[in-house]
């Protein structure tokens, strides 16, 4: 471990090849990089000490660095114990950001580091599950004083937010970013569809095509896994609590059934709920020897490794973030990255390309926080309809692509009630 008076990481010899990473991430994020070259001239952070709590990746790096474009200072940890991508940590740390993060942490170490960027009593704070803010309003209260507002980027923790402030915990306003069109309708579908296939392939270097693939959830996240397995040839069954995601799924060509009947069908598994308990022991009874199962929702609780553990005789790693499991009645059963989220523990989470768009709704979101904080409730805030559409266009202008616009004729006609036959 590499410590400094702002830093802990892995290993800061490592910074170089996080240079490189970065600098590919960069090259793929048009649309925050032009904020970042607005936001050198514009300052809209000046003043603000961010806090935040988000998988240390090579896009997070392009998204700190913006933010300190900006005018912020910053203090970083990684939201999830198996995420970080150690070099991006080292070039972070090395560039004299505060970072606390390191790749394969205990639990103590894990809230050790979100502990850490508090000291510096942050203005704002930056969740991706809300660890960081929900630490703020418990144990680390103290804290709470100076902070403004916060962001949360993803749907879990947007749930628990949520569930704060129905029950009036919430001490100050926070921006949903998960909620916005051009973060959920493309970051958890697109992104997490083709990189938990990725955590897949890199754990376990199977073959798709043929497969029996379950994917529980059909929200946001499964519908976009599950368009990625159908694509590269497998057989897809999903597995739903809510009727509409479940006649979706069905419309859209999927086998619907419950857990109990995919559980002794499925070659591979993977979770994709946000809920606790989805694969539990009665269904790992009955899946087939070899079966793989995993998980792309934010905690490790959608699978109940504790109940694996009780069936199992035997356990071996047996290739980077893939456990063989032995059971007493000598199946084996493949846990990959402990149950973690698969796409970020066993590959590198999301394409940068999806991240720029994500990312920029977390700048924006701050930004606005930084200048309307004092005047919002403690409440969850949506962002407005009028950054995702500016966010929408600009992407498609970084595309090279244009769209038709309607005509003063077509506008009165949408408006225009006595048309019709
Ligand atoms: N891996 C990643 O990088 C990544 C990215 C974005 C979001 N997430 C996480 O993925 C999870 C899902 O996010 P989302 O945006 O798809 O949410 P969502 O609300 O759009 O979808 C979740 C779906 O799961 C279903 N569900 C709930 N309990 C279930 C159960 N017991 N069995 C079967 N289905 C069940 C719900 O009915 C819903 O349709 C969240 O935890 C979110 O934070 C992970």
């Amino acid at each position: 471990m590499d410590k400094g008076d702002a830093y802990t990481v892995a290993d800061l010899s490592l910074a170089d090849e996080g240079a490189l990473r970065v600098d590919w991430a960069r090259s793929r994020m048009p649309v925050l990089s032009a904020l970042k070259a607005q936001a050198e001239i514009d300052k809209p952070l000046a003043g603000m000490r961010v806090a935040g709590c988000l998988h240390v990746t090579k896009e997070t790096a392009v998204l700190i660095e913006t933010i300190k474009a900006a005018g912020a200072e910053i203090s970083w940890s990684g939201c999830n114990p198996l995420s970080t991508q150690d070099d991006v940590a080292a070039w972070l740390a090395r560039e004299g950001y505060s970072v606390h993060a390191w790749h394969g942490q205990s639990v103590e170490d894990f809230y050790w580091c979100i502990d850490k960027t508090l000291e510096f009593k942050p203005t704002l704070t930056l969740d991706d599950g809300a660890d960081l803010i929900v630490r703020v309003h418990g144990e680390k209260s103290e804290f709470a004083g100076t902070v403004i507002g916060g962001t949360e980027e993803t749907t879990t923790g947007v749930h628990r937010l949520r569930a704060m402030a129905a029950a009036g915990d919430l001490k100050y306003p926070v921006i949903a970013v998960n909620d916005a069109v051009t973060k959920w309708d493309f970051d958890n579908v697109y992104g997490t569809g083709q990189s938990t296939i990725d955590g897949i392939l890199r754990s376990t270097s199977v073959l798709i095509a043929g497969k029996t693939f379950v994917v529980a959830g059909y929200g946001h996240c499964g519908r976009g896994l599950a368009m990625r397995a159908n694509g590269m040839g497998a057989n897809v069954i999903i597995t739903e609590v809510d009727p509409l995601p479940g006649l979706r799924a069905v419309m859209d060509g999927f086998r619907v059934m419950k857990m109990d009947e995919a559980a002794p069908l499925g070659d591979i598994f993977c979770t994709a709920t946000g809920m606790k308990d989805v694969i539990v022991g009665r269904h790992i009874d009955n899946m087939k020897d070899g079966a793989i199962i995993s998980n792309t929702g934010h905690y490790d609780c959608e699978i109940n490794i504790g109940e694996l553990n009780d069936r199992a005789s035997s356990k071996r790693t047996i290739r980077p973030e893939n456990d063989e499991y032995t059971l007493e009645d000598g199946r084996k059963i493949y846990l990959l990255a402990d149950g973690r989220l698969v796409n970020l523990a066993a590959a590198e989470g999301h394409p940068s390309e999806v991240m720029d768009m994500s990312f920029a709704n977390q700048f924006l979101s701050l930004c606005r926080l930084a200048k309307e904080a004092h005047s919002m409730e403690n409440q969850v805030y949506d962002i407005t309809v009028d950054q995702d559409m500016d966010l929408a266009t600009t992407k498609l202008e970084t595309l090279g692509i244009t769209i038709d616009s309607l005509t003063d004729e077509q506008i009165s006609y949408s408006t225009d009630y006595t048309a019709g036959t």
